[in-house]
């Protein structure tokens, strides 16, 4: 078992274990509507396991960052349908990212003029890009009053809607690196004394509720998977000991059985703890080369593995991966000690 063995994920059967890791690419226009420039940018790296987009915004107060895309206008789902369908014309299979940015926000990068919201009234240490005014101290955000986060939640639902409308095969929630679920998590955060904050019970709730929404919304548990990254600081996330709230967490979306968990690994070895308590499908991504990758598979610690800055620069990674495999096989037959030298970087390997 390796890199390059089948895999059955939700709904879908990958040809091989190589996910592309969503990034933030910032090419949509002002309306967060994606450019045909991610046409080409997905469907040229179609060859991978599975796709999963850039995050994007489940409605206006979502969004926080300059030119990212959205899922919630007629504009937007009709440019996401050309990259779905680009992808599927070349054998692709793609998951949308559904991104609510919560407090990471400023108001030059808003098309609503309200402020933005968050699970209490705590500004995020930190700057973002804005492209009027520079760069630009986090705003201030409002905490969410316990009456509107149902409607919170039924946009991550309509989103997953959307999504499907778009022809997408499934959705991401992104409940990793500091946006709006993972602030929910993070005691730092999440000052709140009602059902969604204090206890690790409370504080993982909104996650489960809108993962729950969203798999209601796309009628099967196959077409849905979640992302978190345990032990991550950036966006100001502040937790001393945040593996038993992702132990909880995993131990009650198991019990959903969405496509996958994904994990994006920070050093504190949560995601050998989370394949304990969670038995379905493990992504594990964050600073894997192809030789680890596959020991990874190998030994059963993930089922896929995810890549991200090696796939920006190389969308024929899984070609190049092959190709060297194949190599190294072919020498190690013939037993000369010929010198090779690498030409390409391939998947994070140094040569
Ligand atoms: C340019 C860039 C943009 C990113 N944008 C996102 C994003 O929109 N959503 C997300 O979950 N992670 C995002 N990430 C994190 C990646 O998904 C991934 O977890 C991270 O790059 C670690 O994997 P790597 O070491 O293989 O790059 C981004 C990373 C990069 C490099």
């Amino acid at each position: 078992m390796n890199l390059f063995s089948p895999l059955t994920l939700g709904d879908l059967s990958l040809p091989n274990r190589i996910v592309m890791a969503p990034m933030t690419r910032s090419r949509a226009d002002a309306q967060g509507v994606p450019s045909p420039l991610a046409v080409e940018y997905y469907a040229s790296r179609a060859d991978a396991g599975l796709l999963l987009t850039e995050g994007t915004g489940p409605c206006a107060a979502g969004m926080g960052y300059p030119r990212t895309p959205g899922i919630y206008t007629p504009a937007q789902i009709a440019a996401w349908r050309t990259v779905t369908a680009a992808v599927h014309a070349r054998g692709g299979r793609i998951f949308l990212q559904i991104m609510h940015v919560g407090r990471i926000a400023h108001a030059a990068n808003r098309t609503i003029p309200d402020a933005p919201v968050a699970p209490s009234a705590v500004r995020a240490e930190g700057q973002m890009w804005t492209d009027a005014q520079g760069l630009q101290p986090n705003d201030a955000p409002r905490a969410l009053e316990l009456a509107e986060i149902p409607s919170v939640i039924g946009e991550f639902a309509q989103a997953t809607r959307n999504a499907l409308e778009a022809g997408f095969d499934g959705v991401e929630l992104h409940a990793a690196s500091g946006y709006l679920p993972n602030q929910f998590l993070s005691p730092g955060s999440n000052r709140r004394s009602d059902a969604y904050g204090g206890s690790i019970g409370n504080r993982i709730r909104f996650v489960v509720e809108t993962l729950g929404a969203m798999i209601a919304a796309a009628g099967s548990p196959g077409k849905v998977g979640i992302k978190v990254s345990p032990g991550m600081n950036f966006n100001d996330i502040q937790d001393d000991d945040p593996l038993p709230t992702y132990m909880a967490l995993a131990r009650a979306i198991a019990a959903q059985h969405p496509a996958y968990l994904h994990v994006m690994r920070t050093g504190i070895g949560a995601e050998g703890a989370l394949r304990s308590a969670f038995a379905g499908t493990l992504l594990v991504g964050g600073g894997f080369g192809k030789a680890e990758a596959n020991r990874m598979i190998e030994e059963g610690r993930a089922d896929a593995i995810v890549f991200g800055s090696s796939y920006l620069a190389n969308p024929d990674l899984v070609k190049r991966s092959t190709r060297r495999s194949t190599r190294r096989i072919n020498r190690r037959s013939t037993r000369r000690a010929r010198k090779v030298t690498p030409t390409t970087r391939c998947l994070g390997e140094t040569p």
